[in-house]
């Protein structure tokens, strides 16, 4: 398992491309089960989790091009509707082929996705999602069991919380539906309408999506289809965070102002500057950080997904924040590990209450999920002499080339590989 070792202390500066978003290319890897024609989907980052999630579509019967920031998928025949335990297991998000599959076959069995490292996620909502719709939809042995007697028909779908997932899932089944589908209390996310704009580019005919209220048509006409995917906000927050707890200056080419406004107005509150520039956002502080208060949301709120390296960048700051995380209720693993690099951190419930200031001092951590082992290596770079991070594949799934953008703005970092 590979680690990456830090030396602190370095202030960054340089330019930062920003990848294309997983959340996005995710779902929409997908929903190309759904169409017998070709989809060109492009912007794709290099992470672990966009190459399994086109090893399972590829086990449904797609045929993947060659794997890389852009590749061609066509779903001309589905060869199975199962998924299995293991797939499921090592990926949450491989849930999401349970629409597109039911909706293109009437039938499909997807492992349910059980525990997870960040609390129960249950996956409730999509099936009540395809039941609305006429699934005949059930679990069975650990296993969702979903077929439909004679298609699935339009339908009103409340979503009891705008869930990202359900909200996807919806969409996409939508779209292969008998008449029309209303999906209410939908997630905003900018994930969702770039979905939403992905399978629109394919022929579906869908309004609203990215408000609460999204309008789908089915009995989708597909066709050829091309989609560039949205860059990588969470990507984009995390190197932000990079800049401000270094005291430096980072320009991260294509990230997006319009996608960032609850993140950068945290930034501002904490003393960060921040500027759009011709190619994406400039990222500075050259005073002192503050702390401040940040409460997780669904978009258009402060997401959960930087809930973690903004902890690690309060325990730089002077003076106290209160961090409260209410979309996941154990996203906390990172709480130990910055403490064991000296940050002052106390836990109650869903709060973290965190004492800024006290000096960082390196030591070996463990990466427990992707967000939480950014935030240690965050931490790690104002730390001072080295920090380990161990279990670095975590990082793998979501970060492309974390150590090698961090190194070329002046980042001491290097992975060991064993
Ligand atoms: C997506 C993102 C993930 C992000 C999360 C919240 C992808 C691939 N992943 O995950 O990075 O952290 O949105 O922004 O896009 N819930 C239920 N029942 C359900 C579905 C969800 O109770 O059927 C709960 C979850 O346990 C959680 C909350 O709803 O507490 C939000 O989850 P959701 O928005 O569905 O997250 P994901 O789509 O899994």
């Amino acid at each position: 398992m590979d680690r990456l070792r830090i030396v602190g202390g370095h202030r960054l500066q340089g330019a930062v491309t920003i990848a294309g978003a997983k959340n996005a290319a995710l779902p929409q890897i997908a929903a190309t089960l759904l169409s017998p024609y070709p989809v060109e989907l492009s912007n794709l980052p290099q992470v672990s989790d966009v190459e399994n999630m086109l090893g399972v579509i590829g086990l449904h019967g797609a045929e993947v091009g060659r794997a890389s920031h852009s590749t061609t998928i066509h779903a001309k025949d589905i060869v199975s509707t199962e998924t299995s335990y293991d797939t499921v297991r090592k990926m949450r998000a491989t849930v999401l082929v349970l629409g597109p599959l039911l909706a293109r076959c009437g039938e499909a069995k997807v492992s349910l996705p059980g525990g997870c490292a960040i609390g129960a996620r249950p996956v409730d909502m999509h099936i009540k999602a395809l039941a609305a719709l006429g699934a005949d939809i059930g679990v069975e042995g650990g296993l969702i069991v979903a077929s439909t007697r004679g298609g699935l028909k339009g339908a009103r779908i409340v979503l009891a919380s705008p869930s990202v997932g359900a909200t996807e899932t919806a969409m996409m089944a939508a779209t292969a539906a008998n008449g029309e589908t209303e999906i209410l209390n939908a997630a905003r996310e900018p994930e969702v309408a770039d979905l939403a704009a992905c399978l629109i580019a394919m022929g579906a005919k869908i309004e609203g999506a990215g408000t609460h209220r999204i309008l789908v048509e089915g009995s989708t006409t597909w066709r050829p289809a091309k989609h560039h995917g949205i860059s990588d906000r969470i990507e984009a927050g995390t190197y932000a965070v990079a800049a401000a707890i270094t005291g430096g200056m980072l320009e991260l080419t294509n990230a997006r102002l319009e996608n960032m406004a609850s993140v950068l107005q945290v930034l501002e509150a904490m003393g960060v500057s921040i500027w759009p520039s011709d190619r994406g956002l400039v990222v500075s502080r050259d005073g002192p950080l503050r702390g401040t208060d940040i409460t997780t949301e669904p978009y258009p709120g402060f997401p959960t997904d930087l809930q973690a390296q903004f902890m690690a960048l309060a325990a730089c700051a002077e003076g106290a924040s209160l961090i409260r995380e209410t979309v996941f209720e154990s996203r906390f693993m990172h709480v130990p590990e910055l403490m064991r690099l000296g940050a002052n951190i106390s836990l109650q419930g869903t709060t973290a209450l965190v004492r800024g200031g006290a000096p960082l001092k390196g030591a070996q951590v463990m990466a427990t999920d992707l967000r939480a082992s950014v935030s240690l290596v965050l931490a790690g770079l104002v730390s001072k002499g080295e920090t380990v991070v161990n279990r670095v594949y975590h990082l793998d799934r979501g970060y492309e080339q974390l150590d090698r953008k961090l190194k070329l703005c002046g980042a001491d970092i290097e992975r060991i590989s064993e």
